[in-house]
């Protein structure tokens, strides 16, 4: 194969992919939720933003209790999002203007509404209905305590009794039962769910909680540390991935790694005239190396590499990310990505301090990560410097909210304000406000307004992806000179040096012409570089 022919084929080691949250990316019908002929109708936009590839969030038939990561049919689109033919429709486009599509896969657990889990309920104890998920007794005289001490990740136990006494397994919401991986009829299921989105011609799968498919056999309590409660953080500010290391008897198991094995079997068989098909996991694992196992030449093709989005604001933390990261995914011959923000997490500039300082180091660390090797995700409005929206207690909808009484996740899936002055900014037609109500003053913010003004932020990742493309997909795997200085960070890749001001003061830049800077537009950059503030610079010698 060709230099160009591989890298059509592994299109992915350098993609930079955009997380669409269809909730809230553009609403066709009117009806307040983001939808696929909405999206489709604004593909141009991602289009000209630069990206290679978008990753939608489920809009499978979902009771939407945690808005589609409930799933009850994985092979058919929720009205509230369109039909089947929207979704053959949104591939068809997409692929027209060269952006590849990954949907989002729900493996670890299905909507209490899904045909199975009823039927499950219905079967009652010790039928092969309820073998498909965790059914178990409970502990205490008469079973009325939880099997095991497990807490569920949005607050409260992660076991639900049933009326005939049973309890159920779920690491999420009580609506979204585990399902039971050491059954074969779940791997065959999902095998099925693999093939019917990719003969409709998907190009990948994220895959939603890859770690937590396989539990420890036996589901024994979870070990904790005297004086510590059990279990697994709540989902806000970042620290539903931010664990410390601990006994997880339901995370990263190692069985969970032959379901990978078995699907990228299936995936490369789809490999075709577009390329690879590939799987992304969303695994929130304790260290790179973890990270590492599930990028491994048989399994998955990448895993977000959270641990760039939980470094703070500091020249050694980001610099020890980028280490320990190449060091872990280089070995297996992964390819490693870079991620700041997502649905789940507090957007960067609000968790970098929020206001203009915020939005400066947002855009900087932004333009760091997209100068490395790998690829990178975006989230869907960083392309227009949102920050994470206060939404008021009465309009919240994030199930940890409703469990555990915190903010929850509500503030980053705001609906994208795409032109006007007023709600719903050109989300949809109409004039009411959208199902997460936008602030008042966001018209400066829409889409439109910042395509007309060249200092934008919209403006500002335009043209980092564009400069990207001119080294950042052809300059290899590594980078070299990493260093820290006081408060910056430094380090080379092929002809680009990049240099990240962390501190408060500005410091002396190295010779080299300024390819792209996280600077306001009409900054000159000649001798110093402002705090908060990145750059690169190609190496006159490189031209
Ligand atoms: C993943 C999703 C999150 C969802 C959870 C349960 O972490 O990103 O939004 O709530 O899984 O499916």
């Amino acid at each position: 194969m060709s230099g160009r022919d591989a890298e059509h084929q592994q299109w992915w080691r350098h993609a930079v992919t955009y997380e669409v949250y269809v909730r809230s990316f553009a609403d066709a019908d009117g009806d307040g939720v983001g939808d696929l002929p909405g999206l489709t109708a604004r593909l141009p936009h991602l289009r000209d933003l630069g990206v290679d590839a978008l990753w939608i969030t489920p809009f499978y038939r979902s009771p939407q209790r945690d808005h589609g990561y409930d799933v009850a049919d994985y092979t058919d689109v929720d009205p509230l999002f369109g039909t089947l033919d929207d979704a053959d429709a949104l591939v068809a486009r997409a692929h027209e203007l060269d952006l590849r599509v990954i949907v989002d896969l729900v493996p670890n657990h299905t909507s209490s509404e899904h045909p199975w889990f009823r039927a499950a309920l219905e079967a009652g104890p010790g039928s092969p209905e309820r073998a498909r998920y965790l059914f178990r007794e409970g502990r205490g005289a008469d079973g009325s305590l939880p099997p095991n001490n497990w807490r569920s990740v949005f607050g409260g136990a992660a076991w639900t009794r049933v009326p005939d006494g049973q309890w159920y397994l779920h690491l999420f919401d009580s609506s979204q039962p585990d399902l039971d991986w050491r059954n074969p009829e779940v791997g065959d299921m999902f095998e099925s769910v693999l093939r019917f989105w990719l003969d409709r011609g998907v190009d990948g799968f994220r895959i939603d909680v890859a770690h937590g498919l396989v539990k420890e056999e036996g589901l024994r309590d979870q070990v904790v540390p005297e004086g510590s409660e059990p279990g697994s953080a709540a989902p806000t500010g970042g620290s539903m991935i931010e664990r410390t290391l601990r006994d997880e008897p339901m995370w990263d198991q190692p069985e969970v790694h032959e379901v990978y094995r078995r699907w990228r079997r299936v995936l490369d068989e789809y490999a075709g005239p577009r390329g690879d098909r590939i799987l992304v996991a969303e695994a929130w694992t304790q260290t790179p190396e973890s990270m590492a196992r599930f990028v491994r030449p048989d399994e998955m093709h990448q895993a977000f590499n959270f641990s760039w989005l939980l470094a703070p604001w500091s020249a050694e933390a980001f610099a020890a990310v980028v280490t320990g990261t190449l060091e872990a995914v280089g070995p297996v011959g992964g390819s490693p990505t870079w991620v700041l923000s997502n649905h789940d997490v507090i957007r960067h500039p609000t968790r970098y301090g929020g206001g203009p300082r915020g939005l400066a180091r947002a855009r900087a660390a932004t333009l760091t990560m997209l100068a490395l090797p790998g690829s990178a995700y975006l989230y869907q409005g960083e392309e227009l410097g949102l920050e994470e929206v206060d939404v008021a207690p009465e309009h919240r909808t994030d199930p940890s909210w409703f469990r555990t009484g915190e903010a929850g996740r509500d503030g980053c899936r705001v609906p994208l304000p795409w032109d006007g002055d007023a709600a719903p900014y050109g989300f949809g037609p109409g004039t009411g406000q959208p199902w997460l109500p936008q602030p008042a003053g966001w018209g400066p913010r829409s889409v439109a307004a910042q395509q007309a003004d060249p200092g934008s932020t919209l403006a500002f990742y335009r043209a980092a992806l564009a400069a990207r493309r001119t080294f950042a997909t052809t300059a290899g795997e590594s980078v070299t000179d990493l260093r820290v200085e006081g408060a910056v960070l430094s380090f080379r890749r092929g002809p680009v040096t990049v240099v990240l001001n962390c501190g408060s003061e500005a410091v002396p830049l190295p010779p080299g012409e300024v390819l792209a800077s996280s600077a306001p537009a009409g900054t000159v950059l000649s001798r110093d570089l402002p705090a908060d503030c990145a750059v690169w610079l190609r190496d006159p010698a490189a031209r």
